[in-house]
C-alpha cells in the first residue's frame, strides 16, 4: 500500500507526528487508496513558516505572470481530466459523470483566475484638489489557510486557491481528511505547472490536529472555510478573537417550489437531479420539496417511482446513478434523521434504509428516500441532512411557498418552477438566499459568478466569479499630490471659499 506525504518547504515530507490513516474507497470499503499523514501542530508551523517566505517571492511577481501559472494548471488539469475524475470517484463516491463536472470546474476556475490577472480592477477617482491623483488598487494579503470538505475534492479547494495565489498570498492547504488523494494529485498540477514550491504547502490530517493550529496560527492572516455550520462557527470564533479576515461557506436547506403552473416534467426531471446528485452530499442540494395542493399528488407518484428506478451503485461502474455515502459517520447520520423523520410523522414513501444484496456489502449506500407531510417547522425540514432525503411540504399558494423557503436558519440556494414571468422576478427578491433558481433545480452554479449563502450558511462573502477577489486582497488607496504645495483636504478649495 502506497503512503503519501505532506508538501511542506518546498519538499514532499513525513509528518512529525509519525502517524497516518487509511483512506478507503466509500463504495468498496476494502479497497484501500493509500495511507496519509495525520499531522499535528508541529507540521502547520513549519508550513506556516515557509509560507511566509513563499508570499514573499509570490507577491513581488507581476499578477499578469501569476495568472500564466495558473493558466497552465488549467491546461494540465483538462489533459488529465479522466485520471482525475476517476481518482476521485474511487476516493469519495460520486458517479463519474459528476467527478468529470467537477474537474471542469476546477478548469474554469483556472482560465477565469488567469484572465483576472490581467484586470484586478481598482479605480481611479477625481481628486478634490488639483495635481492631484487618488486612486485604488489591490495588494495580496499573506499567508491563507484553506480549509475544504470532501464533496467538491477538487473544484473547491480551486475555487479558493486559484484567487488566492492570483492575488499574491501563499496557501497553506488542508484537504478533508476522506479526499486526501486528490488533494495530493492538485499539489502536484500546482507545482507541475510551476508554482513556486514554497508558495503552496499540503497539510493532511484531521481538524484538531491541522485545522485548529491553522486557524489559530497568528501568521496566517486570512482563512477560508468550506464546511458545517457547526465547525463554521468555531473557526468564525476563533478568526473574531484574532482579527483574521475569513470566510465561511456552510450548511443549507435548499428548496424547490413547484407551482401549479410548473412545467411538471421539467420540474421532475430537476429534482431527481437536485435531491439525489452527489447522493444528497452538496451544500446546494435540494432537500425539500414544496408543492403547490393541486400538483401535489399527481407530481409525487411519478417522482417515487422514478426514484425507484434510480440505480445505486459504484460510481465508477457504467448505469450508476447514485454512489455511496462518504464514509460511515454520514450513513449513521441520515439513519438518525430516519428515525427523526418517522417520529415527527412524516410518511415514508420510499428509501428510508441501505439497500440489500451482495454489490452493496462493502460500501456506504442508502436509498434515496423521500418523506412526504413534512411539517413546516419540523428538525427534518429544519435540519441539514447531507444525504439522499428529500423532504415534501404541501403548500396552498405562492406566498406560502416562499414564507416555508425563508423560515429555515440557512440561505443557500432555492428554485422556483413556474411560468408567470411576473412571478419569477419577484421571487428573486422574496427568496432569502444566495442565489435562486426559475425552471432549474437548486444546484449546478457557474464558476464565474458569485456562489454563497445569506443567514447561517455564510458570513457575508462570495466565492466564485469577481467578488472573491476582494476577499483574498486588501484594498490600498494612494493619493500622489504633484501640486509642489500643502493642499489640505477638506479645507482648501479651488473656487475660495465664499465668506
Ligand atoms: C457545494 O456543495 O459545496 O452549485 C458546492 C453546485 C456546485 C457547487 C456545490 N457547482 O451545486
Amino acid at each position: 500500500m502506497k503512503t503519501f506525504k505532506n508538501f511542506i518547504a518546498g519538499e514532499w515530507a513525513a509528518p512529525a507526528t509519525g502517524e497516518y490513516f487509511d483512506n478507503v474507497n466509500p463504495a468498496d470499503t476494502t479497497d484501500i487508496i493509500g495511507r496519509f499523514p495525520l499531522s499535528g501542530r508541529e507540521d502547520v508551523e513549519r508550513a506556516v513558516a515557509s509560507a511566509k517566505r513563499g508570499f514573499e517571492r509570490w507577491r513581488k511577481v507581476p499578477a499578469p505572470e501569476r495568472g500564466d501559472v495558473l493558466r497552465r494548471v488549467g491546461d494540465l488539469m483538462t489533459q488529465r481530466k479522466e485520471e482525475i475524475a476517476d481518482l476521485m470517484t474511487r476516493e469519495m463516491g460520486k458517479p463519474l459523470k459528476e467527478t468529470r463536472g467537477d474537474v471542469q470546474e476546477g478548469i474554469d476556475t483556472a482560465y477565469y483566475a488567469a484572465s483576472e490577472g490581467r484586470r484586478l480592477f481598482g479605480h481611479t477617482v477625481p481628486s478634490e484638489m488639483p495635481n492631484k491623483w487618488a486612486m485604488s488598487f489591490r495588494r495580496p494579503i499573506g499567508v491563507a489557510g484553506i480549509i475544504t470538505p470532501f464533496n467538491f475534492p477538487l473544484a473547491i479547494p480551486t475555487w479558493k486557491m486559484f484567487p488566492a495565489l492570483l492575488c499574491g498570498n501563499a496557501c497553506v492547504f488542508k484537504p478533508a481528511e476522506d479526499v486526501p488523494h486528490t488533494g495530493t494529485v492538485f499539489v502536484e498540477i500546482l507545482l507541475a505547472a510551476g508554482l513556486p514550491p514554497e508558495v503552496v504547502q499540503l497539510v493532511h490530517g484531521a481538524g484538531e490536529g491541522v485545522g485548529a493550529p491553522l486557524v489559530e496560527h497568528p501568521e496566517v492572516s486570512v482563512i477560508s472555510f468550506t464546511g458545517s455550520t457547526e465547525t463554521g462557527r468555531i473557526v468564525g470564533e476563533t478568526c473574531g478573537r484574532l482579527h483574521k479576515r475569513v470566510s465561511l461557506e456552510m450548511g443549507g436547506k435548499n428548496a424547490m417550489i413547484v407551482l401549479e403552473d410548473g412545467d411538471i416534467e421539467l420540474a421532475l426531471e430537476g429534482v431527481l437531479w437536485g435531491a439525489f446528485g452527489t447522493t444528497g452530499q452538496r451544500c446546494t442540494a435540494t432537500s425539500r420539496l414544496i408543492l403547490h395542493k393541486k400538483i401535489h399528488d399527481r407530481f409525487l407518484g411519478e417522482l417515487v417511482d422514478r426514484t425507484r428506478a434510480l440505480q445505486l451503485g459504484d460510481g465508477r461502474k457504467k448505469g450508476t446513478d447514485v454512489g455511496p455515502l462518504v464514509n460511515e459517520a454520514a450513513l449513521k447520520k441520515v439513519e438518525r434523521y430516519i428515525d427523526v423523520g418517522q417520529a415527527e410523522g412524516a410518511d415514508l414513501l420510499c428509501g428510508g434504509q441501505p439497500p440489500i444484496g451482495r454489490k452493496y456489502s462493502k460500501g456506504h449506500f442508502f436509498e434515496p428516500t423521500i418523506f412526504a407531510r413534512v411539517e413546516a417547522g419540523s428538525r427534518l425540514e429544519q435540519e441539514e441532512i447531507f444525504g439522499p432525503v428529500l423532504s415534501v411540504i404541501r403548500v396552498s399558494s405562492a406566498d406560502e411557498a416562499f414564507e416555508v423557503n425563508n423560515d429555515v436558519r440557512y440561505g443557500l440556494s432555492s428554485s422556483l418552477y413556474t411560468r408567470d414571468v411576473n412571478l419569477a422576478f419577484r421571487a428573486f427578491n422574496e427568496l432569502d438566499n444566495g442565489i435562486t433558481y426559475i425552471n432549474a433545480p437548486t444546484i449546478g452554479a457557474e464558476a464565474h459568478l458569485p456562489f454563497g449563502g445569506v443567514k447561517q450558511t455564510g458570513n457575508g462573502h462570495r466565492e466564485g466569479g469577481w467578488e472573491v477577489y476582494h476577499f483574498f486582497s486588501e484594498t490600498k488607496v494612494g493619493y500622489a499630490d504633484f501640486s509642489g504645495r500643502l493642499q489640505r483636504a477638506q479645507i482648501d478649495n479651488y473656487l475660495g471659499t465664499p465668506d
